[in-house]
């Protein structure tokens, strides 16, 4: 690896990555490990920058892998979206020095791994209730990571919160000796997450699925007369959109357990919805802080 140069080194094995990292982490620098799926945007650019002051002048590696693992019967392994001359790009953007992109076989020798990570009961709950062994395959494959990597700070998205919480939860919980930070949600103008699998939506989805940020929206707005308020006014925006499959809407504290039935006003809390539109599966979240203002007089009747 060139310490100076911003263009990424690809790396497919793990030899050649702790052949890369070695010297760099032996001389004491910071390193920073950005987890991906590749299909990059500019969520994840993002997540390479806030790596990279993270990192300072340390290594900053990317991993690039489709986890089967995290996959269920009939979801969209088959169909994700690879592009990793385009993921290439954006990492040299960002000055990444390392991308990892492994094949299946050199993070799973053996195919299904005997050993996975339980997520415990946080993994049954919201995405996890939709997607059973969803949570399991994505711990399993960040620990490999981390073992493999052995980075010091490692970069996730809140837009994909539960993850985020079990991952953090895991570091801590199995002494992983990583620090896990994570980063704000980047959106459209429009409000729509960025997601690699917006780019199934066509042309008529796409107005539908910017129902799930506005939803959210509202209900950040409305949580100042309490949670009940908030749901209610998340849900109406939900049903009204055309063709939306709504999976879940809820309100919970951000650490994902749920909320007393009259909690203290000022309480922080989280909403995360996920629907399907189409095909697509999209998930968004926001925190908000609930209240329990009095709702003015309606002066329209
Ligand atoms: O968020 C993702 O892209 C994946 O779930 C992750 C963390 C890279 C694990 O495969």
């Amino acid at each position: 690896m060139s310490g100076g140069s911003t263009t990424p080194r690809l790396v497919t094995t793990r030899a050649e990555l702790a052949d890369a990292l070695g010297a760099r982490r032996r001389a004491g620098e910071r390193v920073g490990l950005v987890p991906t799926m590749g299909a990059l945007h500019d969520g994840h650019a993002s997540l390479m920058a806030r790596a990279r002051r993270e990192t300072g002048d340390g290594p900053l590696v990317v991993s690039i892998f489709v986890n089967p693992l995290q996959f269920g019967a009939g979801e969209d392994l088959d169909r994700y979206p690879r592009t990793l001359d385009a993921d290439l790009e954006v990492c040299d953007e960002e000055g990444v020095d390392l991308v990892f992109a492994p094949a299946v076989d050199e993070v799973y020798p053996t195919w299904p791994p005997a050993v996975t990570v339980d997520p415990g009961p946080l993994g049954e709950v919201l995405d996890g209730r939709s997607r059973p062994g969803h949570f399991a395959g994505v711990l399993t494959v960040v620990a490999k990571l981390f073992g493999l990597v052995r980075p010091d700070v490692a970069v996730f998205g809140q837009k994909d919160y539960q993850q985020l919480v079990l991952i953090r939860r895991m570091a801590a919980d199995l002494c992983l000796g990583v620090e896990v930070v994570g980063a704000e949600t980047v959106r459209e103008p429009d409000g729509l997450a960025l997601s690699s699998r917006n780019r199934y939506l066509d042309a008529e989805q796409r107005p539908v699925a910017l129902a799930l940020s506005r939803a959210l929206r509202t209900a950040a707005t409305e949580a100042s007369y309490g949670a009940a308020a908030a749901l209610d006014a998340a849900r109406a925006e939900l049903r009204a959109a055309p063709g939306l499959d709504l999976d879940y809407l809820e309100l919970v504290l951000p650490d994902l357990s749920p909320l007393s039935a009259d909690p203290e006003p000022g309480t922080e809390a989280r909403a995360l919805v996920a629907a399907r539109v189409g095909t697509t599966r999209l998930i968004d979240n926001v925190p908000l802080i609930l209240g329990s203002s009095p709702r003015p007089p309606d002066r329209t009747s």
